[in-house]
């Protein structure tokens, strides 16, 4: 498919997703939201592709959702607009393969959410977080009063929700919200090296792993180590466990096919 507000290449194993609105900070309006469900859609097929790396163009990573198109929104058509995004996001919250946010600038309001919906995500020194809606007369729309304090708890989330602050990359880093905090402009190398580093690993470990925790996340430990159990045991059904144990035993570097 042809994208014209995104781009997708790929580097190796890697699949790069860049936003690419730089005039409007990379605002998400609903044309950036469907490609961005197709894109996902074409990546989670490719088997080349074993990591996703989801970054913006210039100097935002993601200023929000669109708020020239959310304007004059009615009710039904801003429910309609955060379902849209809530799906999209959901899809590459649990899409197969491990997704690495590389954020240098902006993450706010709805960007702020679609970082959080990746599996991890790498800061510049500059990048800047925060959920501004309140002072737009909204609530966040795309999960973030559900994801932020599943993620830095919910003193902390209130706090940035109900405020609109803006926090830097190394607050974010210092609660939780952020993996790593690397100079200024090298988010996007960095996720390309922790990328690399991922997709060298069995991959179907990596998914098994990834499902088992998001699944267990949101149930009891009881349910969530038997999901972990039967995803273990799974990954006894496929040539990489063979292979990984096999080059430990041998002493060389594993060669894994999947
Ligand atoms: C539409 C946006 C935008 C947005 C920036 N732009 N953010 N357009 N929606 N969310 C546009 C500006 O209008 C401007 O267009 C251009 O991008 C550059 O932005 P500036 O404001 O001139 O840049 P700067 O002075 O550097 O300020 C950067 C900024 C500011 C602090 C990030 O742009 C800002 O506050 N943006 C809005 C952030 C926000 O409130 N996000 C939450 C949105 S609500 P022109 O044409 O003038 O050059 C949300 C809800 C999610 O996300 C859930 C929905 C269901």
């Amino acid at each position: 498919m042809e994208f014209k507000n995104l781009s997708l290449t790929q580097d190796g194993r890697v699949g790069i997703i860049a936003i690419n609105r730089p005039k409007a900070l990379n605002a998400l309006n609903t044309k950036v939201l469907l490609e961005l469900d197709a894109v996902l859609d074409e990546l989670e097929k490719n088997p080349e592709v074993y990591v996703i790396v989801l970054t913006g163009e210039g100097k935002a990573f993601v200023a929000g959702a669109d708020i020239e198109e959310m304007k004059d929104m009615t009710p039904d058509e801003a429910r309609k607009f955060a379902e849209l995004g809530s799906r999209v996001f959901k899809k590459l919250e649990i899409i197969n393969k491990p997704v690495i946010a590389a954020v240098n600038g902006y993450a706010l309001g709805g960007g702020c959410e679609l970082a959080m919906a990746c599996d991890i995500i790498i800061a510049g020194e500059q990048a800047k977080f925060g959920q501004p809606e309140t002072g737009l007369g909204i609530t966040p729309g795309f999960g973030g009063t559900q994801r932020l304090p599943r993620i830095v708890g919910t003193k902390r989330a209130k706090e940035i929700i109900f405020t609109g602050e803006i926090i830097g990359a190394e607050e974010a880093y210092r609660i939780g919200l952020v993996n790593k905090v690397v100079p200024p402009n090298t988010s996007f190398q960095a996720a390309i090296e922790m990328a690399k580093k991922i997709a060298s690993k069995g991959q179907i470990a990596v998914r098994n792993a990834k499902a088992a925790i998001n699944r267990g996340i949101e149930t009891d430990i009881d349910g969530g180590v038997a999901i972990e159990n039967q995803l273990f045991a799974l990954c006894f059904a496929n040539t990489d466990q063979k292979e990984g144990m096999t080059a430990f035993i041998e002493k060389r570097k594993a060669d894994f096919k999947n």
